[in-house]
């Protein structure tokens, strides 16, 4: 039994998928490329930034929903480093949304015990936001539910030079530079993520298939998920369809899938497998 069934109604829309999931199978650590809030608005005639506006519920309702199903980490691209290329007036209003979502949403982080953290170069933010956004992070810093990952000012590329600058200056510190040897543990361990588990499942919104410098090192292995919504129009209902999608898929980072049971291929209906002969002699 997952809690998000605890606050849904049988009959109510979602209760029958939310039915689906398997508790304990759940991705440990979801990632999403909130993409086409431009759109979002175009469509509707509205400037830009009302699609980022509107894109705020919908970051609203995706933490509230992995807080209840039992994810341990969502990882949520709000801010990139190529994002700085936009109109000033643009980029403005992402920080004015950022801050007023911290100020809105911190009463009901705290009371689901969610722990926001920040990823990426936050020094370059502006004064304000990063002051606003290290209280969120320093106020909510000993829950112990959903962790939160804001990645702004965020680039995967960023992230792995700064892992390793990092780790050269520790060495030129500690007078080991002559025998530095990297290896992924020491990588990874210097990431902004280093203390969470790789994403397993990675979704990007409005139907765009590109990674866009999200988390390069760490979706080694995740499973992607592609969803033609729009972030704004992103509900409960599409969260919950990319994870009952992620459960059916075959997860092997390389090697082969688990062998069937050796009671299931003893059970194989003879007929079947004389095809299978017949189709391996055939090819
Ligand atoms: C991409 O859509 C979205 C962004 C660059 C910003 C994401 C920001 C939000 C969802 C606002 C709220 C966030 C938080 C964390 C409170 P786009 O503008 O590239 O869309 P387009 O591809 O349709 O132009």
């Amino acid at each position: 039994m997952n809690a998000l069934l605890e606050v849904l109604q049988p009959g109510e829309p979602d209760w029958e998928l939310a039915r689906t999931i398997d508790p304990d199978r759940l991705p440990a650590h979801i990632a999403i490329i909130m993409d086409g809030n431009g759109r979002w608005a175009g469509r509707r005639r509205l400037p830009r930034v009302a699609g980022h506006q509107a894109g705020v519920g919908p970051v609203r309702n995706t933490v509230e929903t992995c807080g209840r199903l039992g994810v341990k980490v969502l990882t949520l691209y709000a801010f990139s480093v190529e994002n700085w290329k936009r109109p000033r007036a643009e980029v403005e209003t992402l920080w004015r949304l950022l801050r007023y979502y911290l100020r809105q949403e911190l009463p009901e982080l705290q009371k689901n015990d969610v722990r926001l953290q920040a990823i990426g170069r936050l020094d370059a933010l502006p004064a304000p936001v990063r002051k606003e956004l290290e209280a969120a992070v320093e106020a909510t810093s000993s829950n112990r539910g959903l962790l939160v990952n804001l990645a702004i000012n965020y680039g995967g590329r960023a992230e792995i030079i700064d892992a390793v600058n990092a780790i050269l200056e520790g060495a030129r510190l500690d007078g080991s530079i002559s025998s530095l040897k990297l290896d992924e543990e020491l990588i990874a361990s210097n990431l902004y993520t280093a203390s969470c588990p790789d994403p397993d499942l990675l979704i990007r919104t409005s139907g765009e298939m590109r990674i866009s410098n999200f988390l390069l090192w760490q979706i080694a292995y995740a499973e992607l998920y592609v969803t033609g919504t729009l972030w704004p129009d992103f509900t409960r209902r599409d969260l919950l369809e990319a994870i009952v999608e992620y459960q059916k898929r075959d997860r092997r980072y390389g090697g082969l899938s688990a062998p069937p049971q050796r009671h299931e291929s003893a059970e194989l209906p003879p007929k079947r497998n004389e095809a299978l002969i017949e189709a391996l002699r055939l090819s």
